[in-house]
Order: C-alpha cells, then sequence, then structure tokens
C-alpha cells in the first residue's frame, strides 16, 4: 500500500493475515511514497527482479488515487468513471488501475439484504469517496440521488459530471443545511456519509453531518467513516432503529476485491473483517451479519 502520509492505514493489518491463511508467500507492507517520488515507484514496478517483476500489485491511497490513474498503462471503466486507481494490477509489466471502493461500498448493502434501487439515496459529501459511491449507486440504476455538501458547488459539480455519465439519472446538488436535509430525510431513503465528520482524530470527532431527530426507522444509515466504527451518525441512526452499515464493512469489502483481483483466489471474508476488528480494538464480528449494528 502506497500513501502519503500512511499513519492511519489498517489495510496491511487486515490482508496480511488473508495471505496467510491461504498459505500465499506474499508480504503486504505499508510504504510511505512521498508525492514527488511516485513516477519513480510506479515505473520500479514494471523492473524485474531475477527475470520476473516481484509485485502482485499495490493498494493506493490518500493523496495518489487520481494521479496513479494517469502514470498506469490501462484502467478500468469503473476507475475512470470514478477518476481514481485504489488497486493496481501488475500483469506482468502491464499495470492496470482498478477501483474496488464502488464494488466494497455495493457489498456492505447486500450484507444487509439493501436493494438501493428502491429507494431514493442522499449522500453527503463531494470528495472522492462520495463520487465512487455514487457511480456506484447510479450503475445499480438507484431512483434519485441526491448530493449534499459543505461546499455546494463541489456538490453541483460532481451532480454536472455525473449527468453526463448518467444521462437518464435523476441527480440533485444540496447545500449542507439541516432545514434542507430534514425534508429530504422524509420519506425512506439510504443515506450515505462521506464526509470526515465523526472521524476520531479528524477535525470533527463528536460531529454527525444531518440533525440525529431527523433519523427514523424508515432509514438505511451506511457511513464510511470507519474509526471509531459507531460514529456519533451511527449512534443515532441505530437509536432511531434505523437499519445501520459500518464504514468497516466497504473497507474490508474494497480490500477483499483486491485482494481477489491480486491473487484469483477467494478471499477470506471473515479472516480479513476480524483482523480488522481487532485493529480497532473491537470485538470479532457475528458471521451471519458482520456488518449490521447491534440495535441495543
Ligand atoms: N470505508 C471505506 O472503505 C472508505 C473509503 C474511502 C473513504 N472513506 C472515508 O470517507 C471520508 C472522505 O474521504 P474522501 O477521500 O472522499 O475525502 P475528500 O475527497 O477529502 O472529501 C472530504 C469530504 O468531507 C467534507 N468535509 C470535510 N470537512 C468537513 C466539515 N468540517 N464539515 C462538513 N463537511 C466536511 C468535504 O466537504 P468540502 O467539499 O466542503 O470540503 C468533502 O465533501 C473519510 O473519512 C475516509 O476515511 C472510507
Amino acid at each position: 500500500m502506497i500513501g502519503w502520509p500512511l499513519g492511519h492505514s489498517i489495510s496491511p493489518r487486515f490482508q496480511q493475515p488473508a495471505f496467510d491463511a491461504l498459505g500465499l508467500p506474499v508480504t503486504y507492507g505499508a510504504l510511505p511514497v512521498a508525492p514527488a517520488d511516485l513516477e519513480g515507484f510506479i515505473t520500479g514496478l514494471r523492473e524485474a527482479v531475477d527475470g520476473a517483476p516481484p509485485w502482485l500489485g499495490v493498494n493506493v491511497t490518500i493523496p495518489h488515487k487520481e494521479a496513479v490513474s494517469h502514470l498506469v498503462d490501462d484502467v478500468t471503466d469503473e476507475a475512470r468513471l470514478i477518476g481514481a486507481v485504489n488497486t493496481v494490477i501488475c500483469e506482468g509489466r502491464r499495470l492496470i488501475g482498478h477501483n474496488t471502493d464502488a464494488h466494497g461500498f455495493m457489498q456492505g448493502l447486500r450484507d444487509v439484504g439493501v436493494d438501493p434501487t428502491r429507494m431514493p439515496a442522499l449522500v453527503i459529501g463531494a470528495g472522492g469517496a462520495a463520487r465512487a459511491v455514487a457511480v456506484a449507486l447510479l450503475r445499480a440504476g438507484v431512483v434519485e440521488l441526491a448530493i449534499a455538501n459543505r461546499s455546494p458547488e463541489r456538490a453541483e459539480s460532481l451532480c454536472w459530471q455525473l449527468q453526463a455519465a448518467f444521462p437518464s439519472a435523476r441527480l440533485k446538488p444540496l447545500p449542507l443545511d439541516a432545514g434542507v436535509l430534514r425534508v429530504r430525510l422524509l420519506p425512506a431513503v439510504l443515506l450515505v456519509n462521506t464526509t470526515v465528520l465523526g472521524m476520531a482524530m479528524g477535525a470533527a470527532p463528536g460531529e454527525s453531518p444531518v440533525p440525529d431527530d431527523a433519523i427514523g426507522d424508515r432509514h438505511v444509515v451506511y457511513d464510511l467513516v470507519y474509526n471509531p466504527a459507531r460514529t456519533p451518525l451511527l449512534h443515532a441512526a441505530a437509536a432511531a432503529g434505523a437499519t445501520c452499515i459500518e464504514g468497516l464493512t466497504m473497507l474490508v469489502h474494497q480490500g477483499a476485491a483486491s485482494f481477489e483481483r491480486w491473487t484469483g483466489q477467494v478471499p477470506p471474508i471473515d479472516v480479513m473483517m476480524d483482523a480488522a476488528r481487532r485493529a480497532l480494538g473491537l470485538a470479532p464480528a457475528r458471521p451471519t451479519a458482520p456488518s449490521t449494528l447491534d440495535r441495543a
């Protein structure tokens, strides 16, 4: 995994146990790569050692996801649409850029049996993660997608770009305004937080992007923030009886999709989920519904 800086990443903590569980002789490590060194690092991936390139691939995180998409030999349609690469597959000396965030996000919905095509969606945030989530939902055929952001012009710009790629989609940019969000949340909607609000050690660890009393049991609430596992938004959602999905679910599923593309083997999801939970100081997941919250 490459990024700059890399202090926060728990990916090595759940990827290495997956390789070990399958007995694969692979080492997964975190390598801080400064922006100035990125091109040299990517070029180095193609170099053979003892006749063969030694890399299966790379995970890419902040701030390199966009830059890497311009440095590899090809990108998948999905990565092109999202405008970012989070996984590089080394096919010999040819480097292919993938994005597994949209898959990871959708898998979190599948785990709790939610079909997003049946309800409108409200995505909070308009950054890189929001883009992956929006592409996932639009590809799934969501009936309507509203995007609310602190900087409204970013929500407008994202909606405009997505409308060009999905001409028949119903898209609506919104400001991050409590009154506006309350109205949007009156019906049953899928609510997804893709902002940094609620993130431990972030700028606003105690904050939720929507008023607590706007959430009810008609909602499906998905918070991409995974540390803490139970954010202020998910606490309010669980108290209101909403269906809750933790960001850790998406994190593990996007990592599992990378693992599958590197190795061609079925990833040991339970091993990865338990290792990820341990890395955050949490108890192991229940095997039947690893991504739902206890409502107690
Ligand atoms: N679970 C997973 O697998 C997964 C995957 C990817 C990302 N994530 C999480 O998703 C979050 C966003 O990641 P990203 O890559 O999209 O980051 P990003 O591109 O930097 O976008 C950050 C978003 O947060 C908003 N924001 C920042 N500070 C805010 C504040 N004080 N009040 C309201 N909104 C605020 C920004 O709004 P402005 O446009 O107004 O600045 C923007 O919409 C992070 O917490 C990340 O860890 C999780």
